[in-house]
């Protein structure tokens, strides 16, 4: 440990004589590159620190927003919950009563279900990311409107780009829609037309599936939520 401090030391002075005011990239990717034990963060300790920084950066925000009405009705904003280097993500569509209550997001009976699903794809909660397209739950447990999606959407969208996992399953035709950026046509679709077709969202690949509250209603439609999740295995690499 040392030693190697003494090697950087060298090398910093070294590129000091040369009159250098910052250090090339090329140098500071070979530190990383370097199996220099505890004394530097790999590539992927350092990303996935900058990863928590930015999360607990928009998780803030969430809980602070006031982009959209539902901002005066809630008890809690819900954010996303799991792990930042989830390669499943599961998007919901907006926080029921007990997630309001809670402020967690799929802790009512439908996330039961869903937590039921993921252990049986073999997986933990802790293990993958579970989240919604709105953050705020609308009184009556009535749909979102097209504008609260929209004003809610940015958190999605850099939730994916920080997690960026390999897969995403959506619950429902409201994540569906958010994710398929189908403004305008919420009403056209139904989530039977659009589970068993995958599209992409920034070339992740997302599969369409039905809501779990919509399952706890309609329990024949479990098998083919279970088709589903094996596609989604299928394509974790
Ligand atoms: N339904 C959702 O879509 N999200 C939740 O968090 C809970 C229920
Ligand atoms: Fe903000 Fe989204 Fe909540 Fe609206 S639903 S107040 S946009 S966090």
């Amino acid at each position: 440990m040392g030693r190697e401090i003494d090697k950087i030391v060298d090398i910093l002075n070294f590129y000091k004589t040369l009159g250098f005011k910052e250090l090339p990239e090329s140098f500071i990717q070979s530190l990383f590159r370097q199996n220099s034990g505890d004394l530097l963060p790999s590539q992927d300790e350092y990303n996935s620190e900058n990863n928590k920084t930015f999360i607990d950066v928009l998780n803030e925000e969430i809980r602070n927003c006031e982009k959209c009405p539902l901002s005066s009705s809630r008890k809690n904003a819900v954010c996303g919950e799991g792990s930042i280097k989830a390669k499943l993500m599961f998007v919901g569509e907006a926080p029921g009563v007990d997630e309001d209550i809670q402020g967690r997001p799929f802790v009512g009976e439908a996330g039961k279900l869903l937590t039921s699903l993921i252990e049986k794809m073999g997986f933990s909660r802790k293990e993958v990311y579970v989240t919604n397209s709105v953050k705020c739950h609308p009184p009556m447990n009535r749909d979102p409107f097209e504008s609260e999606i929209s004003a809610c959407f940015d958190y999605l969208k850099r939730e994916i780009e920080i997690v960026y996992p390999q897969v995403i399953m959506s619950l429902g035709k409201v994540a569906t829609y958010a994710l398929m950026g189908m403004h305008g046509k919420l009403k056209d679709l139904h989530i039977s037309k659009l589970r068993g077709k995958l599209f992409f969202y920034e070339q992740i690949p997302v599969i369409p599936t039905f809501h779990p509250a919509y399952l706890l209603r309609n329990k024949k439609d479990k098998w083919l939520t279970w088709e589903d999740a094996q596609e989604a295995l299928r394509r974790l690499r």
